[in-house]
């Protein structure tokens, strides 16, 4: 009987440390999944100051806590009453050395590690100077990015895509919607948390006020991003992506953007704008928000749509036309996609109205085979 204990408790032990050796070895920045959302995988000089301070931490708690444990299971072990050894047990009434040194210690040990931490903050919130700082605004709406381009004579709007240059600061200005009447009245304003783990770490997006946010990529790729702060029904559609360019993709990239592809009245006359209003929440021209949408002036370009929850493709964007709702939660927003399914629309009508975007939103069209004599 007690042999089966005993072996019970050695298989126990060997499964916790098992269990500890894989749950450690997950957390190695070199191994940890590529998954692009990896703030173990540092790709910038704000993530990389981040992780910096968060080593040396982590294991000065690994240390605390096997002292801790360790202590705890010690004592357990050590001072257990045995059978056939029953005793009385000794009542003790506070310790007053024991008692102020584990309320002293702990409070040097937090506030030697207060030091680092203060200056990391200040650090990363340090505004970014230099001729090559790239300014955008970030507007968190319900529920999708909305990326405004800063610099004098750029003219450049997009949604849940944020292209940067390799190398420079990015400094963002993070709002909510702006203030609707009587104020104060953020239309869907609610709180967001701006996140891309590889880039920096997260920043909360309040209506009525402005916070600022540094980015900065040291090679070219795609960083994926979340919305961090429980936000409603399509929290966890509100993704984005920053694709970092080496500076002349970079610029080519931004000419690329500064003209319109098409115009409302060619919107006129290849569908039914007049019956479908697309151009009274969205913008199609360059660098101009649209009023409650997206700006689709190069809404092909991009690589997802719809807070990044859906690739751009035809069958995608023309399911979406045709029953946004259907497509992901969109809850009771007073001013949102609408069901156009509900509104007659036909699906052969939502189709057009895909081939259209994709060929007239495009820098390099490449419609596919179904848009034919669209
Ligand atoms: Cu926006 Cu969660």
């Amino acid at each position: 009987m007690l042999d089966r204990t005993h072996r019970f408790r050695r298989a126990g032990a060997t499964a916790a440390i098992a269990i500890a050796a894989v749950t450690l070895a997950s957390c190695g920045d070199s191994t940890g999944p590529k998954n692009k959302q990896n703030a173990l995988r540092p790709a910038g000089k704000y993530s990389h100051e981040i992780l910096d301070l968060t080593r040396p931490f982590f294991w000065i708690a690994v240390v605390i806590g096997i002292g801790v444990i360790g202590g705890t299971i010690f004592v357990a072990l050590r001072f257990r009453e045995k059978e056939g050894e029953e005793r009385a047990v000794r009542q003790v009434h506070g310790n007053t050395v024991l008692e102020i040194s584990w309320t002293v210690i702990p409070a040097v040990i937090l506030a030697v590690m207060a030091v680092p931490t203060v200056a990391t903050i200040f650090n990363l919130a340090k505004k970014p100077t230099g001729a090559d700082v790239v300014h955008v605004t970030v507007t968190a709406r319900q529920w999708w990015w909305q990326f405004h381009y800063d610099d004098p004579g750029n003219g450049v709007e997009t949604a849940n895509e944020l292209h940067i240059p390799v190398g420079a600061p990015v400094e963002l200005t993070l709002q909510g919607p702006p203030e609707c009447s009587p104020a104060p009245c953020y239309l869907n304003g609610v709180i967001h948390s701006f996140w891309v783990p590889e880039l920096n770490g997260k920043k909360d997006v309040v209506p009525g006020r402005t916070h600022y946010l540094n980015l900065q990529a040291e090679r070219p790729g795609t960083y994926l991003g979340q919305c961090a702060e429980y936000c409603g029904l399509a929290h966890a559609d509100m993704r984005l992506r920053v694709i970092a360019h080496t500076p002349d993709d970079y610029r080519a990239w931004v000419q690329s953007q500064r003209t319109a592809k098409t115009t409302v009245a060619a919107l006129e006359k290849g569908v039914d704008n007049v019956t479908w209003q697309c151009a009274s929440c969205h913008s199609f021209e360059s660098g101009k928000p649209g009023a409650v949408g997206p700006n689709l002036a190069h809404l092909a370009d991009r690589t997802g749509f719809a807070g990044d929850k859906y690739l751009m493709n035809y069958d995608n964007l023309w399911r979406w036309v045709y029953d946004a709702p259907g497509r992901k939660p969109l809850g009771k927003l007073t001013q949102r996609m609408p069901a156009f399914k509900d509104q007659n629309m036909s699906e052969a009508e939502a189709q057009k109205i895909a081939c259209f975007l994709l060929i007239n939103t495009a820098t390099n069209p490449n419609p596919p085979p179904e848009c034919a004599g669209k």
